[in-house]
């Protein structure tokens, strides 16, 4: 990830003055982005996977709650970003959607809707940052923690999940479904 840092900056200076992306800009900010979201999740996902080898949903429940968050700062001050995990149904309310991101994720699902697979995109935020926005879809492994209660969530594993976190909204998800998002800012 961090080879691109360089270029990032680059094209940072060169184009700070502007207020709209150039196509250039928005390619690297994509790019980036998507390099970012796609190590961000590989390093949750293998992590949660191998606590579930070893103790089952409960220790990768507290997993998730006792590291998802700081594992995503981490990787922020890495990168020199902001990285958010969002949804309309989120689990943890510290995760809870902005105006903007709910904007995006209505984007997001009215293009399901019509078919139109939705992809990563790059615009300006109310701040003047550049912000990638990509969609974060279900998959089988997520539905043991985010699926039906009483179906694939079993009643154990909603009432463990629900000690850490009373109001939860992300459960009732099916494959494929739209989960949520990834919020990545470039300050
Ligand atoms: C072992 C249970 C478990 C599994 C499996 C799991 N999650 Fe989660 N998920 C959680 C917990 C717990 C949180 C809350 C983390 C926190 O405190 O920030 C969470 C939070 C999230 C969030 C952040 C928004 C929110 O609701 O707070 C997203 C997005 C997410 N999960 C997507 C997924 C996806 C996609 C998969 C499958 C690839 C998945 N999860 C698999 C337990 C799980």
């Amino acid at each position: 990830m961090k080879r691109h840092t360089f270029l990032l900056f680059l094209s940072v200076i060169i184009f700070s003055c502007s207020d709209t992306l150039s196509k250039k800009e928005i390619e690297l900010f994509t790019e980036q982005g998507n390099l970012i979201a796609k190590g961000t999740s590989e390093e949750l996902s293998g992590k949660l996977m191998a606590k579930m080898k070893e103790g089952g949903i409960p220790l990768a429940v507290e997993y998730c709650n006792t590291a998802a968050l700081p594992l995503t700062s981490k990787i922020s001050k890495e990168e020199h970003v902001s990285i958010k995990r969002t949804s309309i149904k989120v689990r943890n309310p510290l995760n809870t959607a902005n105006k903007e991101e709910i904007q995006i994720i209505n984007k997001f699902l009215s293009m399901i809707d019509r078919n139109v697979p939705p992809k990563p995109l790059v615009k300006l935020d109310l701040s003047g940052n550049p912000h990638y926005y990509a969609p974060i879809f279900v998959d089988s492994k997520c539905l043991i923690c985010h699926g039906t209660p009483d179906k694939e969530l079993s009643r154990k594993a909603d009432s463990i999940i629900k000690t850490y976190y009373p109001e939860d909204l992300a459960t009732g998800f099916k494959e494929g479904d739209l989960r949520g998002i990834w919020s990545i800012s470039f300050p």
